[in-house]
């Protein structure tokens, strides 16, 4: 969703913050701006639309070397020029940008309004900047003024404040939306988000939450909202810059898409334990002793998290005999849970940062529950509020469906549970079992992409409906659910996963030759089940596109893709895999906007 970035250094600042703001436009958002803080004042440009019409509109004096730039997904008011970041007060002094809600804008706006204070837009962040003007009389430090508007708000932001009367700093603050300084040669960058700043520089400080920072050319200073100073030592950025770029691909998410063997194996990496057919992992936080009082297991994510959550629960379930589940977590932090002590909660999240997400991992430590995160952002707001972890090293993900980084979380959640498994019943045959399964599992996923071309044909064949439907039976129903979703978000067809079993209570009344069937039919104990639900569908003149081990009879299917076989528990990873090349070639059939869906935002940081 929303971005910020900031600049200040003896450069003129405009370059990087256009090139900042394109970088974060996979998040989502509707409108952009930049403000400087020029010689005779501050200079501000905002409009409604892309990154690119922002650029356009810059007008050429536009030239300081402070400033601040903002992508804007709406919530408060409707994407239009007025609305789109940066606000200022009344004297145009102070220029915000801000990520988040600001819970009592509306209280806030009153008060200032009867001040005299005339808003221009409809927006909660206006309220920061008038209220940090208010705050900024004369030989008043702006961190200061930012503390004090700070204490008056309700709710969560991560910010960036400029004033044109003190050019030489720009004050950040978060809290429940990450700022992260980047540092440079006599010159410092700050974004929501590294994936604006990799290529400026990999030395970064994330501010915690409840922390401020005032930022120079020369340096930092971190402090919180009492004005206690707190020590920051920087980080170095490990992903590739490289790994921001489509490298010659069309779109982000095809280069995903075949970025999943590297990255199955960076998953995987060190953490295979064969002399003891187990599996290492390090941020557990928890000895085998701990491990073992666990009586169930809660995963909790939201969209594909929450689907690749489900495909977890299975494998834990299955390896470790241990009952899993997964739940939405935006649904979840509502339903005032039950916490149970001898429960692990897991939260997945591959951005770190849903604020759902994160609000459920919030609730469950509040009441004393423990939780561990699947996180694929290292340093991540989830990452950080969870007691332990593991995390994906997928390498960053820009395309708003996930991918990788759902085929990542599958594979930390075998590991897991062969883990959990090896400390329960699961025999050291099984357990080898597992560990080489898991080895041959990029080699599997090389294969299934060679059938790139062969999927492309299909997918633009059955695009052309108003609907698809996906089953699978047990282990095959998480792949129906997550393919469905693929394509619902990037093709906009409409999709509707159901378990197999379920079909004839109910859909089966949709079944027409309109409305075919992407059916998952893995060679396992449930085959013949699942080829008697392909032969009802095809008595009500269903088409069927199966997704199989081997091509079941010819008059049960009208076409197949024959994926490789792994273990039964890991093969519904691998079903996923050419649901996602369907998904995206049927997208590209239909013109769609692949990498960044209407409506949709890679993170969502908002509830
Ligand atoms: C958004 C994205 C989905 C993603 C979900 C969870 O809705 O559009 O693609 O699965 O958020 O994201 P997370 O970063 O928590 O995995």
């Amino acid at each position: 969703m929303c971005g910020i970035v900031a600049y200040i250094g003896p450069k003129d600042a405009t370059a990087f913050l256009l090139e900042g703001l394109q970088r974060l436009e996979y998040r989502g958002y509707d409108s952009a701006g930049v403000a400087v803080a020029a010689k005779n004042g501050l200079k501000v440009c905002k409009v409604k639309g892309r990154v690119a019409d922002l650029a356009a509109a810059v007008p050429a004096r536009f030239k300081g070397t402070t400033g601040i730039g903002h992508t804007r997904w709406a919530t408060h008011g409707v994407p239009s020029d007025a609305n789109a970041h940066p606000h200022t007060d009344v004297s145009e002094r102070i220029a915000v940008v801000h990520n988040g809600i600001i819970e009592n804008a509306d209280q806030l706006r009153a008060l200032l309004a009867a001040d005299g204070v005339v808003f221009t837009s409809e927006t909660d962040t206006e309220v920061l900047a008038h209220l940090v003007a208010a705050h900024s009389g004369e030989g008043v430090e702006l961190e200061d003024a930012v503390r004090a508007a700070l204490g008056q708000i309700v709710g969560t932001y991560g910010i960036a404040v400029l004033d044109a009367r003190q050019p030489d700093r720009i004050v950040v603050a978060r809290n429940g939306s990450p700022i992260v300084l980047g540092l440079g040669e006599k010159e410092m960058f700050v974004a929501s988000d590294v994936a604006a700043l990799v290529r400026y520089t990999r030395q970064v400080v994330h501010l915690e939450d409840g922390e401020l920072a005032t930022v120079r050319a020369d340096g930092f200073r971190t402090f919180t909202e009492d004005a206690r100073t707190v020590t920051r030592q920087p980080s170095t950025v490990d992903w590739e810059v490289a790994s921001y770029d489509t490298a010659g691909y069309q779109h982000y998410l095809l280069k995903e898409i075949h970025e999943q063997p590297a990255a199955v194996e960076r998953t995987l990496s060190g953490r295979l334990d064969e002399r003891f057919a187990t599996a290492h992992l390090g941020g557990l936080n928890l000895d085998a002793r701990e491990l073992r009082e666990i009586r169930r297991v809660k995963i909790l994510g939201c969209g594909s998290a929450y689907y690749a959550g489900e495909m977890g629960a299975q494998l834990i379930e299955e390896l470790a005999r241990i009952p899993a589940h997964s739940e939405p977590a935006s649904e979840f932090r509502y339903r005032n849970p039950v916490i149970e002590a001898d429960t692990l909660y897991v939260a997945v999240s591959q951005s770190g940062e849903t604020y759902d997400t994160l609000a459920a991992v919030q609730e469950i430590k509040r009441k004393g529950g423990r939780v561990l995160g699947v996180v694929n952002t290292v340093g991540s707001a989830i990452a950080r509020e969870c007691d332990g972890g593991i995390y994906l090293h997928a390498g960053p993900e820009i395309s708003v469906a996930s991918t990788k980084a759902f085929t990542s979380t599958v594979i930390a959640f075998a590991l897991l549970a062969l883990h959990f498994g090896r400390i329960h019943d699961l025999s050291p045959a099984d357990g080898r079992r597992i560990v080489a399964g898991l080895k041959a599992l990029p080699d599997h996923i090389r294969e299934i992409l060679k059938q790139e071309e062969q999927i492309a044909e299909l997918a633009a064949a059955y695009a052309d409906n108003a609907g698809m439907m996906f089953i699978g039976r047990t282990r095959g129903y998480p792949v129906a659910r997550e393919g469905a979703q693929k394509l619902k978000e990037i093709s906009y067809v409409h999709a509707e996963a159901y378990p197999a079993s379920e079909l004839k209570h109910g859909p089966l009344a949709l079944i027409s030759p309109e409305l075919p069937t992407v059916a998952l039919v893995p060679d396992d104990e449930l085959l013949d089940k699942n080829l008697t639900t392909l032969g009802e569908i095809k008595a009500r003149s269903g088409r069927i596109l199966a997704i199989a081990h081997r091509t079941p009879e010819a008059k049960l299917i009208d076409h197949c893709l024959v994926v490789p076989k792994s273990e039964p528990e890991l093969d519904p990873l691998l079903l996923n895999i050419p649901l996602q090349l369907l998904a995206y070639y049927a997208a590209l059939a239909l013109g769609r906007d692949v990498d960044k869906p209407r409506n949709l935002a890679k993170s969502v940081t908002v509830e």
